[in-house]
C-alpha cells in the first residue's frame, strides 16, 4: 500500500452527486481508488455502469468498474428519478463512453469480495447508492466484515426528515432489506445521512470556478450535470433559488473517510423499517441503557455510528481545494 493512501471501493449509482463524489475522490491524493461497483438507483444499472465508465474515461483514469444489482432484494423496483438526475443520470449530458472502456467481467459483489480478500484489513467501502451489492457480497462471503477496514454509507437519517417519505432517505428506501442486512452485519460502519448532508450546500458557482480553472471535459461535464441537479433543488428549496446549488450527499461519505474530525457522531444499533408507511426509515437506538424488550434491539446487536453534525465550511473548502489542484492531464 502506498504510504498514507486509503484503498477504497466505491459503490455508486451515478447520479449527479455521485459524479461529484467520484471526481473528488479521483482528484484527492490520499485516496487509492481500487474499483467502482455500480447499482440501480438514480438510473438503471446498465446506465450507472456506462456513467462510471464515462466519468473515469473523462478523468483519464483506468479504474475497474464492475456492474452490480439491477433491482432490490425483495421490494418491487421504483422507476429512476429522471426529474432529479436526468434520464441519463448526468443531467442529459449526451456523451457516451468510448467502446474501448468495458466493465469488469465480475459482478459487483464478486469484485468486492475478491478485492477485500486480496488485502484483508486494508480496504474501505464507500457506498452511496442502495445497499444491494454490499448485502450480496455478505451473502457470498459472510465473514467479509472482519476483513474490511471501514465502511462509510451515504444514506438514511436519524432526526432530519426523509427525502422520499417523511421518514425515509432514498438509498435506504430503494432496498430496505439489503440495508438492514448491511446495518446489522457487524462491521465498522458509519452512516452519513441527511442529518449532515442537508447541512452542506455545494454551489453551482463553485463548480463554475473549477470548470473555468481546468477548461477540461471532465469538469465541464460535472458542471453541466450539476446545473441540472441544482435546477431540481431550486424547485424544492427556496434558499437554493437565490444561491443555486444542491446538498452535498454522496460527497460527504468521502469527506468522512478522509476527515472524520469534521463530523460529530453518535453510536447505536441502527435498524431499517422493512414494510409499511415507515418503509426505509433508519431507526437508531440512542438510549442503550433502556434494554428494550422488543426483538431486534438486543444489547448484543452490532452498533454503527451515525453522523449528526458537520463542519460545513471545512468540507466545502476541502472540496474546492481538491478540485482546483492540477489533477487532470491536459
Ligand atoms: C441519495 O440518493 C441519491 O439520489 C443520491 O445520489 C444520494 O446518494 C440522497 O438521498
Ligand atoms: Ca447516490
Amino acid at each position: 500500500m502506498s504510504q498514507g493512501r486509503i484503498p477504497v471501493i466505491f459503490d455508486t449509482d451515478p447520479g449527479v452527486d455521485d459524479a461529484l463524489a467520484l471526481l473528488f475522490a479521483l482528484a484527492h491524493p490520499d485516496i487509492e481508488m481500487l474499483g467502482i461497483t455500480t447499482v440501480f438507483g438514480n438510473v438503471e444499472v446498465p446506465q450507472a455502469t456506462a456513467n462510471a465508465l464515462l466519468l473515469t474515461h473523462l478523468c483519464d483514469r483506468d479504474v475497474a468498474v464492475a456492474q452490480g444489482a439491477g433491482k432490490p432484494w425483495r421490494k418491487a423496483p421504483h422507476p429512476p428519478p429522471a426529474f432529479i438526475h436526468g434520464a441519463d443520470g448526468l443531467g442529459e449530458l449526451a456523451l457516451t463512453r468510448p467502446a474501448t472502456r468495458c466493465a469488469d467481467s465480475r459482478s459487483a459483489a464478486n469484485f468486492i469480495v475478491d478485492t477485500v480478500m486480496a488485502r484483508p484489513g486494508e480496504v474501505s467501502l464507500v457506498a452511496v447508492g442502495p445497499l444491494t451489492n454490499l448485502a450480496d457480497a455478505l451473502t457470498l462471503q459472510p465473514d467479509l466484515p472482519t476483513h474490511v477496514k471501514s465502511i462509510v454509507i451515504m444514506g438514511g437519517t436519524v432526526l432530519e426528515p426523509g427525502n422520499v417519505s417523511p421518514v425515509a432517505e432514498a438509498n435506504i428506501w430503494n432496498d430496505p432489506d439489503a440495508a438492514d442486512r448491511v446495518f446489522t452485519a457487524g462491521w465498522p460502519l458509519t452512516m452519513v445521512g441527511l442529518d449532515v448532508t442537508h447541512r452542506v450546500v455545494v454551489t453551482v458557482e463553485m463548480l463554475e470556478r473549477v470548470a473555468a480553472a481546468h477548461q477540461h471535459p471532465a469538469t465541464d461535464a460535472l458542471l453541466h450535470a450539476f446545473r441540472f441537479y441544482a435546477n431540481f433543488y431550486a424547485t424544492r428549496h427556496g434558499h437554493l433559488v437565490t444561491q443555486p446549488g444542491s446538498y452535498a450527499h454522496d460527497l460527504l461519505a468521502f469527506m468522512y473517510l478522509l476527515h472524520p474530525d469534521y463530523f460529530g457522531t453518535e453510536s447505536g444499533v441502527i435498524r431499517v423499517a422493512l414494510e409499511g408507511l415507515a418503509q426505509g426509515q433508519t431507526m437508531m437506538c440512542r438510549q442503550p441503557f433502556m434494554h428494550y424488550a422488543q426483538a431486534g434491539w438486543e444489547a448484543n446487536m452490532p452498533q454503527s455510528k451515525a453522523c449528526m453534525s458537520v463542519q460545513s465550511q471545512a468540507c466545502l473548502s476541502l472540496l474546492e481545494e481538491t478540485l482546483m489542484q492540477p489533477w487532470l492531464s491536459p
